[in-house]
């Protein structure tokens, strides 16, 4: 059901063609807005728009400053103004330290931290002269305690984090909120990629990891995407209008903040 509280506003969400990004897109999409669904990869995207009415797909490379701009210049001329940014995509690998190279700390950190910056710092412009505007970045739960296997993925989580305080002290006077969302164990093939590493990584089964993940949870299941969605719309909405700085724990109780 649209319950309109997001209607006639541009939406744009990264990472949108798979697992949160695009229960993101249809939850915003359910409650009105226009949303502009971009992925590095251009078929998910498209796979992703053509279930939502109203919606566009786009490519947009999170880690390249041009990618960026270009994409937010063609969704301004063409659709109007961007109300909501959701900086959701991201990656991850698992190592231990004294394994992790160079290559995986970089690739982690210029999607999950550099990547939030290069989008938020495209979109910023315009919000600041409406002096409005609503940005949500997908964080972790990875981004508040130390994960053995994770440190690099942590690390730019953390970073995550830290950016989106700075950044809503930094843009409140202009309007804009800016907030986070802290996952915790979400079914998606991010998920099922580490799960499978993680088992590898202990000598323990796929199936046995799940069960360890879910009893540490005290709602008792694994997370799905909707459970984060539901947050990043409200977070986007005027619902939330006088919430900024925050790192909102979505985790059915794995990580209590
Ligand atoms: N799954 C979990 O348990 C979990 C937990 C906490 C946080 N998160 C975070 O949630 C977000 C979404 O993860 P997911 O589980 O849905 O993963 P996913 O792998 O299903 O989706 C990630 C999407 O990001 C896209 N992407 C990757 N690099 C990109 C780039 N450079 N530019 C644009 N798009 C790019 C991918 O193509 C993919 O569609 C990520 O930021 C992740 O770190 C996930």
């Amino acid at each position: 059901m649209n319950s309109g509280r997001l209607s006639g506003r541009v939406a744009l969400v990264t990472g949108a063609g798979s697992g949160i990004g695009r229960a993101i897109s249809q939850a915003l999409a359910r409650d009105g807005a226009t949303v502009v669904v971009s992925d590095l990869d251009l078929d998910l995207a498209k796979q992703v728009s053509n279930i939502l009415a109203g919606s566009f797909p786009i490519q947009l490379d999170v880690t390249s400053m041009e990618s960026a701009k270009q994409a937010v210049s063609r969704i301004e001329r063409e659709l109007g103004p961007i109300d909501v940014l959701v900086n959701n995509a991201g990656v991850s690998t698992m190592a231990p330290i004294w394994d992790l190279t160079e290559k995986e700390w970089d690739f982690n950190f210029d999607v999950n931290a550099k990547g939030v910056f290069i989008v938020t710092q495209a979109v910023l412009p315009g919000m600041m002269e409406r002096k409005r505007g609503a940005i949500v970045n997908t964080a972790s739960m990875a981004g508040k305690k130390g994960v053995p296997l994770l440190a690099h993925y942590a690390a730019s989580k953390w970073a995550c984090i830290g950016f989106t305080k700075s950044c809503a002290v930094e843009v409140g006077p202009y309007g804009i909120r800016v907030n986070c969302v802290c996952p915790g164990y979400v079914a998606t093939s991010m998920q099922e990629r580490e799960l499978i590493w993680e088992a590898e990584a202990r000598g323990m089964s796929v199936e046995n990891v799940t069960a360890e993940y879910i009893s540490k949870t005290p709602l008792g299941r694994m997370q799905v995407p909707e459970d984060v969605a539901r947050v990043v719309a409200y977070l986007a909405s005027d619902d939330a209008e006088f919430l900024t700085g925050a790192a909102i724990d979505i985790t059915g109780g794995a990580h209590l903040t």
